[in-house]
């Protein structure tokens, strides 16, 4: 199996997750440049606007790319994929619905497959596709999270004894002890998005970086279970007043309406508590403070080798 660190040419094994809508091209170019992988995020995106992010992100770096291409939640994933190749983007990871159409392409075009998965039985089934690399996020993550509600704990290692595939753990991390965990469990990568959101670069609105530094473990919750879907947003305004309407009941409809991309742009990039949502994973408790990301990165690798050197042998 290829050494995945190698292959995309990382000095640190990060990627930074996809995060819908939020203009993440400058940021993921410095992802990169700091030597992880750099997501530019498609979200809802239309065509001219994904390709002015790409086109920023390939601007300021030539180190190794991604772009997250969220399968059902974009209008247009082929040409998505189709511009994202001609920005020379190295890596498409596919999210939010059946990969299996797109990698073909993908790879014609000569980018890297990665693919997200939220089970078991959706790994094994994605590791039988001609993809490269296998994402798996537990239930502590931000954003959306999948129906058995497992946690990145569990599942990392019972992911890696069912697949022989690079395998990237997401959810939950939040330092380089965490990063040392998912690697002690079978991740050859981890993947964040809470942490990287409380980073000065980061394009979110300073009111939702301070709610993750404010937070507790207790300040995310899920939402949607009553309609069969799973959400984890930090809490805010606006999420009290989902958690109430969800309990006098909410349709399907209602759900999707209230979590469009529109009120996450209102919550993340506008900072407006009482009209938007902002997603937030279970570690929004350990974050703290707000480094730059090359800081952050520097604190990643001390707290894994301290922590490495700490650890006694049985
Ligand atoms: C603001 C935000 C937006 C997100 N949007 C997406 C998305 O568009 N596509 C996706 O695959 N994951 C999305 N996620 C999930 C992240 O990419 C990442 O896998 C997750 O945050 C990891 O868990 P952590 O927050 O515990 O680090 C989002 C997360 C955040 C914080």
């Amino acid at each position: 199996m290829m050494n995945i660190m190698d292959a995309l040419g990382l000095s640190i094994p990060v990627v930074q997750g996809g995060m819908g809508n939020i203009p993440t091209g400058r940021f993921a170019a410095l992802i990169s440049e700091q030597g992880g992988v750099g997501t530019v995020s498609c979200g809802t995106l239309a065509p001219i606007e994904a390709e002015q992010q790409f086109k920023e992100a390939r601007r300021l770096t030539d180190r190794t790319l991604a772009v997250n291409v969220p399968i059902s939640v974009n209008a247009a994933p082929e040409d998505m994929i189709r511009l994202a190749a001609r920005y020379n983007m190295d890596v498409i990871t596919l999210s939010a619905g059946n990969p299996a159409p797109y990698i073909p392409e993908i790879r014609a075009l000569g980018m890297k497959v990665n693919v997200i998965v939220g089970t078991v039985s959706q790994a094994k089934k994605v590791a039988g596709m001609d993809v490269d690399i296998i994402t798996c996020e537990g239930y502590e993550a931000a954003g959306i999270n999948a129906s058995t509600e497992a946690t990145t704990m569990t599942l990392i290692p019972q992911v890696k004894k069912a697949i022989d595939k690079p395998l990237i753990a997401a959810g939950g991390i939040g330092d380089g002890r965490g990063m040392l965990a998912a690697m002690a469990l079978g991740a050859d990568l981890v993947q964040l998005g809470t942490r990287l959101v409380a980073t000065r670069e980061h394009p979110a609105h300073h009111h939702y970086k301070a709610k993750i530094i404010e937070a507790d473990e207790s300040s995310t919750k899920i939402y949607g279970r009553s309609v069969g879907r799973r959400r984890r947003l930090l809490e805010n305004e606006y999420s009290e007043s989902l958690r109430k309407e969800e309990e006098r009941g909410i349709s399907l409809g209602t759900y999707k309406e209230n979590t469009d991309e529109e009120k996450h742009l209102l919550g993340a990039v506008e900072g407006d508590m009482h009209n938007g949502f902002i997603n937030g994973g279970q570690i929004s408790g350990l974050i703290d403070e707000l480094p730059g990301v090359a800081e952050l990165f520097s604190a990643f690798r001390s707290e894994f080798n301290d922590s490495l050197s700490n650890i006694k042998k049985l």
